[in-house]
C-alpha cells in the first residue's frame, strides 16, 4: 500500500526567532513509518521539526507549520491508500508573523492567535475509499472525546492516548474503530505499538 504518515509537532512563528509548539518528539510517527516500510509498504513521511534520523527507505517531507503540513499532506493524499496522522498539529498560530525579532519594551505583549487548518478533517472530507487513522491526545474523558473525533473527522480508527505519551518511548493506547470496536493495548514501546498499528491498517485495507 502507499501510506502517508505525519509526525512530530508543528511550529508556528510569531517572529523570525520564536514559535508556538508542543513537546511532540515524532517518535510515534517515525516508528509507524519504519514499521510500514519493513512490511513492504511505500511510505511518505510528512514531518514537523524533530531531532530524529530519517527512517531508511521512506520518502521524508520536512515541514514547519500546520499550513505547510496541510499542503504536503494534500499533495501526497490522492495517491495514498491509507493515512496515519500521528502529528501533534498546533491548533493555533499567531495571526501575523513579525519580520525580524520583536523587541521587549518592559510591558506585556498581547498575542493574537488564529486557528490553523484541521488537516485530518480536510483529508476526511475527501477520503473516498482511503483508510484514515488519527490519534487523539486527551487529558480526560479519553474514550468519549476520541469517539467524537472519530466521527467528526470520518476516521476508520483513532488511537486515544494521554499527554504522558509525549517524549516517552512507550505508549498506553486504546484504539477505537468506526464499527464500534474498542481495542485495549497494554503499555508498549512505540516501535511495538507501531507494528501492531500497521497490521491493523493492513486489515482495514482488506475490506
Ligand atoms: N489534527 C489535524 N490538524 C489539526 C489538529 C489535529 O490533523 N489542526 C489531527 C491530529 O494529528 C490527530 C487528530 O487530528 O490525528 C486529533 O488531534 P487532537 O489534537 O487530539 O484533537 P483536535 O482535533 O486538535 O481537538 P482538541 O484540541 O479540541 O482536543
Amino acid at each position: 500500500m502507499r501510506i502517508l504518515v505525519t509526525a512530530g509537532p508543528t511550529e508556528e512563528y510569531l517572529d523570525d526567532v520564536r514559535f508556538l509548539s508542543n513537546p511532540s518528539s515524532g517518535k510515534m510517527g517515525y516508528a509507524v513509518a519504519d514499521a510500514a516500510r519493513r512490511r513492504g509498504h511505500d511510505v511518505t513521511l510528512v514531518s514537523g521539526p524533530v531531532s530524529l534520523p530519517a527512517p531508511r527507505g521512506v520518502r521524508l517531507v520536512p515541514v514547519v507549520s500546520a499550513r505547510d503540513m496541510l499542503r504536503a499532506a494534500l499533495r501526497a493524499f490522492p495517491r495514498s491508500r491509507a493515512v496515519v496522522m500521528t502529528a501533534a498539529v498546533s491548533d493555533y498560530a499567531p495571526r501575523r508573523r513579525v519580520a525580524g525579532k520583536i523587541k521587549k519594551d518592559g510591558r506585556g505583549l498581547r498575542l493574537e492567535l488564529a486557528p490553523t487548518p484541521d488537516i485530518l478533517k480536510r483529508l476526511g472530507d475527501r477520503k473516498g475509499r482511503r483508510i484514515l487513522v488519527g490519534f487523539a491526545l486527551e487529558a480526560g474523558d479519553e474514550i468519549r472525546n476520541a469517539r467524537e473525533k472519530l466521527k467528526r473527522k470520518r476516521l476508520d480508527a483513532i488511537v486515544a492516548n494521554s499527554p504522558k505519551t509525549f517524549r516517552g518511548d512507550r505508549i498506553r493506547a486504546t484504539v477505537l474503530l468506526s464499527g464500534g470496536a474498542v481495542l485495549g493495548f497494554p503499555p508498549l514501546t512505540k516501535r511495538a505499538f507501531a507494528r501492531r498499528l500497521v497490521r491493523l491498517v493492513e486489515k482495514l485495507g482488506e475490506r
